[in-house]
């Protein structure tokens, strides 16, 4: 049986206009409040312009911060601490993808810090207090919404780096689709593609023995293989952007189940640090090449997520219907360029944690992790 404790208190406003709540929401936790943001994009849209006006008319005072950019740099972390420190800010509404919605994690415990955000994430200070944190999603991918995992990338060594506090699942997430439209087709797909890893690597813990479990990571699964197509085929198609959305959120808050094994995820970051690739196409790149490195460990897991997600009894045919998703979606799996090796790959992976992988086997061996890194050089 599998033991678990989960928790979700994240408020999940969901459909059409959910950004209209931001200040009745945004009020009940706090009156001075950092809108922080990624590029000028939610200004051209005219979404900054309607975020400050319903936090303004709900009495709350707004001091905009943008800047964000993809990964969560540090620095730009800790210039938002500065600002929330010298302006005695009391929360952040976070307006855009996984970055910004972590960045504004954060700075939340950052803030309360003495010591730095990098000190922080490397683990050599905890922090005692958070402001609270709301959302205001435009890229549906990580679930950071509705979490408490921030991943942000140091600004000298870009090294990945993640902690996770219950403390900072955002206090609410506003979630409307139609926000959504604007994203080009590769970060359609991208972010997709992580959705899809974030209920993948859930299934191949075996601790979650669990037949409901199972079948909804795997519906969650299906249900991406079959709408995320649509909507890079029609950007505009808001119902599929609309399962999309929720799919996002779903997956990686405790609403599938805690756990997950994250050997993918694991390895994902070193690629993002040395090739530079977004964090759901290192995915797409190492969830094929992990499931056919791993395969021979335990056949019939392979064959019953096969069989549940892609309606494959020959596991051959399932890798091939796993492969032309991701062919389908536009994503690559493979580097366009040789730089680092797999041997470096594997070698930073595995000093960056303690195992590579937990839940489906007892942690991959170094050999396992390098094959798995050859099977995506070109
Ligand atoms: O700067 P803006 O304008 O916001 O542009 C962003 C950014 O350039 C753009 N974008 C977002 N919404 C858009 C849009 N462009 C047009 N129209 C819209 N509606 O998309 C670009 C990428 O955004 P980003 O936030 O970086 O992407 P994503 O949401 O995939 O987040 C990736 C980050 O989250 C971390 C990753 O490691 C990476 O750093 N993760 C966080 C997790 C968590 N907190 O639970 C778990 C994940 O596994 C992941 O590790
Ligand atoms: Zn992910």
């Amino acid at each position: 049986m599998y033991n678990f404790t989960m928790s979700i208190p994240t408020e999940i406003i969901f459909g059409q206009g959910a950004e209209e709540q931001a200040g009745e929401q945004m009020k009940r936790y706090a009156d001075r409040i950092l809108l922080l943001y990624g590029s000028e994009r939610i200004f051209r849209t005219g979404l900054g312009q309607r975020l400050t006006a319903r936090l303004e008319e709900a009495g709350c005072t707004v001091v905009p911060q943008g800047g964000v950019t993809a990964n969560a740099d540090s620095e730009l972390i800790r210039k938002a601490v500065r600002v929330i420190r010298d302006r005695e800010l009391n929360g952040i509404l976070a307006v855009g993808g996984g970055s910004v919605i972590d960045s504004a994690k954060a700075a939340a415990a950052g803030a309360c810090l003495r010591g730095t955000v990098e000190e922080l994430f490397r683990g050599e200070i905890e922090p005692e207090t958070f402001l609270p944190v709301g959302a205001v999603v435009t890229l549906p991918a990580t679930g950071s919404e509705a979490n408490g995992m921030a991943v942000i990338q140091d600004h000298e060594t870009h090294d990945k780096l993640l902690r996770y506090f219950p403390q900072l699942k955002p206090r609410f997430a506003l979630l409307d689709p139609a926000l959504t439209v604007t994203l080009p087709a590769r970060q359609t797909a991208e972010g997709g593609f992580d959705v899809f890893a974030h209920a993948f690597e859930r299934f191949f813990d075996l601790r979650r023995e669990s037949v409901l479990l199972d079948r909804m990571t795997a519906g969650l699964m299906k249900t991406v293989t079959e709408c995320l197509p649509r909507v890079i085929r029609d950007p505009g198609d808001l119902q599929n952007r609309a399962e999309m959305m929720f799919a996002a959120t779903a997956a990686h808050s405790d609403m599938l189940g805690p756990g997950g094994d994250f050997a993918c995820h694991t390895m994902s970051h070193i690629l993002t640090k040395e090739y530079g690739l977004a964090h759901g196409a290192a995915l797409a790149m190492l969830i094929p090449a992990w499931c056919s490195e791993m395969f021979s460990k335990n056949g019939e897991r392979f064959a019953e997520f096969y069989r549940q997600v892609f309606g494959e009894k020959e596991p051959r045919k399932g890798q091939e219907r796993l492969e032309a998703f991701v062919d389908g979606i536009g994503l690559p799996r493979k580097l366009g360029s040789v730089g680092v090796g797999a041997e470096k790959l594997a070698e930073e992976t595995m000093a960056s944690v303690p195992q590579v992988g937990e839940g489906f086997c007892d942690g991959m061996s170094e050999e396992e992790i390098i094959r798995v890194f050859r099977r995506v050089m070109p």
